[in-house]
């Protein structure tokens, strides 16, 4: 279908602003309005090279404003919206709850109002795997799999969906849903896996490990996850969910041990440390039906996309530093406290599981 207009929410994330990247690039005419608050998550540095671009505005605020939601709908006669903004850390929902509810919960319901009353044309919100909740040593999740998320985080993005749902049934607003699994690549901040280990080992420093290490994720590259959005936005149908991920799973410790051969450094820098609360064991997507209704699928083979990953964060220390400072070392402190690690018998009973 024909966008003119987009309203991108949470742009400045690591998700969002690949989705602008890819946008500006395409021969489309189409214009990008980015709606980010800047929280701890969103860096404006993210989108340095596209701040002038002729098709591209940035507008700092919040989902959960009505009045600012509204006015940028009408101002920039927005036809459809695509809406990433989110807390997304699992971990920092179980220190805190609330900014979850307010942004993924509150802030879907306005931006669903607001663009209903505009008459969008299509509305697409980025969610997640993880509503799904988790799977045993076998099998995948379908677009059909029932709602059973464990964590803060997926328990709100769960309600949002449930939201976006409701609308499409009971007013016939033109919402679909993607539910994507682990994104990594370049611009990720550094709480999650991949990025917070990366960047752990290239200063030589220890990667905490959760448990036992065996939790296993499938694992996308950031480029193939926003093709897929972008498929969904212009060739998906209203009131379908489509799936994506990157037939890719590792254990958690299959992931370190990779890091630590990429990057040439010693097992010892593994720290095993007490295992995430309500750990979700194991996540697998079966995307076939986007495969087969977008002609969609993805691209970026694990090898090459964890290698360009790596030479990426290598190539940009300052934006690693500019990060990882004020804010981000309280929280660093907090999540990682010394007395967290497993010592003795059960970091032996960890160890050994990574080789079962
Ligand atoms: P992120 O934390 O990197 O970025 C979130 C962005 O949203 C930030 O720029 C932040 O400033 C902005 N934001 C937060 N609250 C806001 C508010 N109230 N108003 C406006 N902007 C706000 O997240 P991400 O990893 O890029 O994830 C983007 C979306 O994709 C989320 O909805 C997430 O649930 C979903 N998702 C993520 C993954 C993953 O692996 N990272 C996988 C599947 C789905
Ligand atoms: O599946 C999609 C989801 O993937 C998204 O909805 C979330 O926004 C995104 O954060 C991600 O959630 P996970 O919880 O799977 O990602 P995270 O990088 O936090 O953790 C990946 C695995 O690594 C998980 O099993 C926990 C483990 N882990 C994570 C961290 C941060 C560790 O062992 N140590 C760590 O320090």
């Amino acid at each position: 279908m024909l966008i003119q207009n987009i309203l991108v929410t949470g742009g400045c994330g690591f998700i969002g602003s690949e989705f602008i990247r890819q946008q500006l690039r395409l021969p489309e005419t189409t214009t990008i309005v980015n709606l980010d608050k800047l929280t701890y998550a969103g860096n404006l540095e993210n989108l340095a090279t596209f701040r002038s671009h002729p098709r591209y505005v940035f507008h700092r605020g919040d989902i959960t404003d009505r009045d600012c939601v509204e006015t940028l709908l009408s101002r920039y006669a927005i036809d459809a919206v695509v809406n990433f903004a989110a807390e997304s850390h699992v971990d920092r929902s179980l220190q805190n709850s609330a900014p979850f509810v307010n942004t993924n919960v509150v802030g879907t319901q306005v931006l669903l109002d607001a663009s209903r009353n505009a008459k969008v044309s299509r509305f697409l919100q980025v969610s997640t795997d993880e509503v799904y909740g988790s799977l045993g040593a076998t099998g995948f999740f379908v677009e059909e799999t029932s709602i059973a998320p464990n964590s803060p985080y997926s328990a709100s993005k769960a309600a949002a969906d449930m939201l976006v749902r409701a609308y499409q049934h009971s007013f016939g607003f033109p919402a679909i849903i993607t539910r994507c699994s682990d994104n990594y690549g370049p611009y990720q901040f550094p709480e999650k896996l991949l990025p917070l280990f990366i960047t752990n080992l290239l200063a030589n420093q220890s990667v905490p490990v959760y448990g036992s290490g065996q939790n296993v994720r499938d694992w996308i590259h950031v480029s193939d996850h926003c093709r897929g959005i972008d498929a969904a936005l212009r060739h998906g149908r209203p009131g379908e969910i489509y799936l994506f991920g990157g037939r890719t799973e590792k254990t958690n410790l299959e992931i370190t041990h990779l890091l630590l051969k990429l990057l040439d450094k010693p097992t010892a820098l593994i720290r095993y440390v007490a295992d995430r609360l309500g750990h979700d064991n194991r996540y697998a997507v079966d995307c076939s039906k986007s495969e087969r209704e977008l002609g969609w699928r993805p691209e970026v083979t694990f090898e090459q996309g964890i290698q360009e990953t790596i030479d990426w964060y290598r190539q940009n220390s300052a934006w690693v530093a500019n990060v990882k400072s004020g804010d981000y070392l309280d929280y660093y402190a907090r999540q990682y406290r010394q007395d967290n690690t497993l010592t003795g018998s059960s970091a032996k009973c960890a160890a050994s599981l990574s080789f079962a």
